[in-house]
């Protein structure tokens, strides 16, 4: 469903109720409106407020290109005669109000277009009213899944994977800059010279990064990841040779059983979707806390409590970590503490979350295979700064951690789990890892990556556990009793 369908149903996380920035990139405009602070004074939603800061008259930098001045005298003409007290939120009369007052003006200014034509200029200036500029067609596209922009004439789209430029560009870098202020602004959160870079979220859900100069040399740089309409599911999983029906029955009775797992691996090689279907086996009667820096899980399950950290606020006040939630979520009666990804001192507290009666939790976390997993959590756990001896942080993650599970976006651009690893224990000053599935590549053909996700032949030390919880699991699921 595109986000402007899903703005007119009204169904949107969180309603852009006050568009700040700016709506038209106007070639010969005033300056850029202020990073935009929320609620900033009368206005709000109000068409009104979009008229105050539209640029002024267009063309006055002359040669610029046609279509963008005819967009801009068109757009200039309908901001100033849009009713002003029209609620932008609503968008399908405001999108009737700009279909009316558009065709009009075209045939007062005796503007001649084909169709195409027409309807392009139209949803691009739609799209700049009450959308997100010339991202808006590709944030409707369903077949992206992130959307990169590099400055304002440098837009990179992923699909199936794969990285590709699109002919979509930006007026100019005070453009982004507007729509990454409308992105923000409604959030409360701010961009500008000194606080360079932001978290945000599209009112989809979608995940924002915005860096800005002096900090990015190549002009406003904005990362979106798409929030997936619909999560893939383990069928899906299956389907893509992401991992194989045996491993997903194992982990399914990993999950049942309480055990604790890390998913670990790359940036965008598919944790926090691995960690959604994991997540999707927690049994329903029971008390889910989930704890993530943008909310992108999509759980099923309705006892759910969904927390979300937040950056410090202007002043410098009002942060609120992953760590202090994890610390909060243990009095909230979790059954199960899932938490998104953790990065700094959270782990330690998640570790001892793990170790202290709330089994069966599950988080993310970067790394480049399952040993780097245990070493980046025991440097994550020195950052708590409590000047705990190594050893002793690695007791804690042996006997915490039950599972490793890595994966990684090989290089025809599939992600795969490629190690599901137990974490058997210590043994001296060292935690042992013992690898039940491993990814085994066999060839490169055609730009595909040919291989499966093989057992490895061992049983993990915790089968106990799996039985205890009345779940058997053939031992043909490790390989066993097969030659190898
Ligand atoms: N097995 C898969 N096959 C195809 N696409 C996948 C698979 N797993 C994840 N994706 C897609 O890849 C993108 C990145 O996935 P995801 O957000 O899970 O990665 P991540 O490792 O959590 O990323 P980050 O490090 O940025 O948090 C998403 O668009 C997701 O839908
Ligand atoms: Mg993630």
């Amino acid at each position: 469903m595109s986000l402007l369908k899903r703005l007119e149903q009204g169904q949107g996380k969180e309603k852009p109720e006050k568009p700040q920035a700016a709506p038209a990139g106007l070639p010969g405009g005033g300056s850029p409106p202020p990073a935009g602070q929320p609620g900033g004074g009368e206005g709000g939603s109000r068409l009104a407020s979009l008229q105050q800061r539209r640029s002024g008259p267009a063309g006055a930098e002359g040669a610029r290109d046609t279509y963008f001045d005819l967009k801009t005298r068109v757009q200039n003409r309908l901001l100033a005669e849009l009713d002003p007290s029209m609620d932008v939120t609503r968008v399908a009369e405001v999108r009737k109000a700009i279909q009316e007052l558009f065709e009009q003006i075209l045939s007062e200014e005796s503007i001649v277009l084909s169709r195409p034509e027409r309807a392009r200029l139209f949803e691009a200036i739609v799209a700049e009213i009450i959308g997100f500029g010339p991202l808006q067609p590709l944030l409707e596209d369903e077949s992206v899944t992130e959307i990169m922009v590099n400055g304002a004439k440098n837009i990179y789209v992923e699909r199936k994977g794969r990285l590709h430029r699109v002919p979509v560009t930006f007026e100019s870098d005070d453009h982004v800059m507007r729509i990454i202020d409308r992105i923000v602004a409604p959030l409360g959160r701010r961009i500008d010279e000194s606080s360079p870079y932001v978290d945000a979220r599209l009112p989809d859900g979608s995940r924002v990064n915005a860096v800005i100069p002096p900090i990015s040399l190549v002009g406003p740089s904005l990362t979106i990841r798409i929030f997936a309409k619909s999560p893939i599911t383990v069928e899906q999983l299956i389907g893509f040779g992401a991992i194989t029906p045996e491993a997903m029955q194992f982990l399914k009775a990993c999950v049942e059983a309480r055990l604790n797992i890390v998913v670990s691996g790359g940036t965008g090689s598919g944790k926090t979707t691995m960690l959604n279907i994991l997540s999707g086996f927690i049994p329903d009667d029971e008390r889910i806390v989930t704890i993530e820096n943008a909310a992108e899980l999509q759980l099923r399950q309705d006892h759910v409590v969904t927390l979300e950290s937040r950056p410090p606020n202007i002043e410098g006040r009002g942060e609120v970590t992953i760590q202090h939630l994890v610390i909060n979520s243990l009095r909230m009666r979790p059954d199960r503490v899932v938490v998104g990804e953790i990065r700094d001192g959270a782990a330690l507290d998640m570790l001892q979350a793990m170790n202290t009666g709330h089994d069966g939790s599950m988080t993310t976390a970067h790394s480049n295979g399952p040993r780097d997993t245990i070493s980046r959590i025991e440097t994550m756990c020195l950052m708590a700064g409590f000047d705990l001896p190594v050893r002793a942080i690695r007791e804690q993650i042996s006997s915490a951690v039950d599972v490793i599970l890595h994966s990684e976006r090989l290089r025809d651009g599939t992600r795969k789990t490629v190690n599901i690893t137990e974490v058997a224990g210590m043994e001296g000053d060292v935690v042992t890892l013992t690898d039940l599935f491993i990814f085994e590549q066999t060839g490169y053909e055609g730009g595909k990556v040919a291989g499966r996700l093989r057992p490895t032949g061992l049983r993990p030390k915790f089968m106990d556990k799996i039985e205890a919880a009345g779940i058997h699991l053939p031992a043909s699921i490790f390989g066993m009793g097969r030659t190898r």
